[in-house]
């Protein structure tokens, strides 16, 4: 079997431009949607991911602010910062790239997001609404991946799902978001036992493990839908400088019925669903000025 690819920069150009003109609604309202996204210290993945966030608000007419800190800033400034852009009644979302410097505790940072500007959905609030089913902001990957699933038809309810990896950021609310969904759901990690007993039982895998090329084809089941989340940038063999997912493509594309590639999987959907999340907020905004 060859596997049908799932175009990531397809549908994510698709839900941009629905996003686009949202925000042009809001702008000839009066309310113009704006993500302020705060940067500290110099990690080169993390300044790579903030550019491009700031980029596609623009492209989406969402004006952005963008603040910038040195590793050695100390926690009150960015906190400081925070309760601004949380008082601020034109600012509609506030990001936080993680990971932050040791000198921060990073849950603190994210429980001093206002919980209605919390675009990423990591506030324990939002966390908390999305396990209990209730609305919430989503965290924008595993929504992403949603995206993809219900655009290509993937039938979840009643599903095998395996989520590989248990961080905050992706497998966990990934987990819960499937669960919700009516899938079967395992949660396998770095401790799992037997890693391919579990995948080559499932109808939907979805791998955030962050290691390159980590589930090959014999640990897939014939058919299976193959989310694969990772960016890894290779530094060794005749690939090395290239980006490969969490998923060996090759082989994996043989056995599944249908793949994300990487680039041009998930990756695209991430932003995406940011400034889905960013324009709910501000539409909110807009329907209490409404209100006023
Ligand atoms: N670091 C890696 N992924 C993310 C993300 O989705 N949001 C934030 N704020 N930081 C990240």
């Amino acid at each position: 079997m060859t596997a049908r690819i799932i175009d990531g920069n397809a549908l994510a150009a698709r839900v941009r431009g629905e996003i686009a003109e949202q925000a042009a609604q809001l702008a000839a309202q009066g309310v113009q949607p704006c993500l302020a996204v705060i940067l500290v210290g110099n990690d080169p993945a993390s300044a790579v991911y903030v550019r491009n966030k700031v980029s596609a608000c623009e492209k989406a007419g969402i004006r952005s602010l963008r603040f910038d800190y040195p590793q050695d800033v100390t926690p009150g400034e960015v906190m400081a910062k925070l309760a601004e852009l949380n008082a601020d009644p034109a600012v509609h979302g506030i990001l936080v790239q993680l990971p932050l410097p040791r000198q921060f505790d990073e849950a603190a940072v994210l429980e001093a997001i206002s919980v209605a500007k919390d675009v990423d959905g990591f506030h324990a609030e939002n966390v908390g609404r999305l396990s209990q089913s209730q609305e919430a902001f989503l965290p924008c990957t595993p929504h992403g991946v949603m995206k993809m699933l219900e655009s290509e038809g993937v039938k979840v309810e009643g599903a095998e799902a395996v989520v590989i990896g248990r961080s905050n950021i992706v497998g966990k609310p990934m987990a819960m978001l499937l669960t919700n969904a009516g899938a079967t759901v395992t949660v396998c990690h770095s401790k799992t036992r037997d890693l391919a007993f579990h995948t080559r039982r499932a109808d939907i895998v979805v791998a955030a493990i962050g290691k390159p090329r980590f589930i090959t084809g014999d640990m897939l089941k014939p058919g299976a839908v193959v989310i694969d989340v990772g960016i890894n940038r290779l530094t060794e063999g005749p690939d090395a400088g290239k980006l490969a997912g969490d998923v060996d493509f090759a082989s994996a594309s043989e056995v599944a019925g249908l793949i994300t590639p990487v680039p041009g999987g998930v990756g695209p959907m991430t932003i995406t669903m940011l400034l889905a999340n960013t324009v709910i907020s501000a539409s909110r905004a807009a329907a209490r000025k409404g209100a006023a």
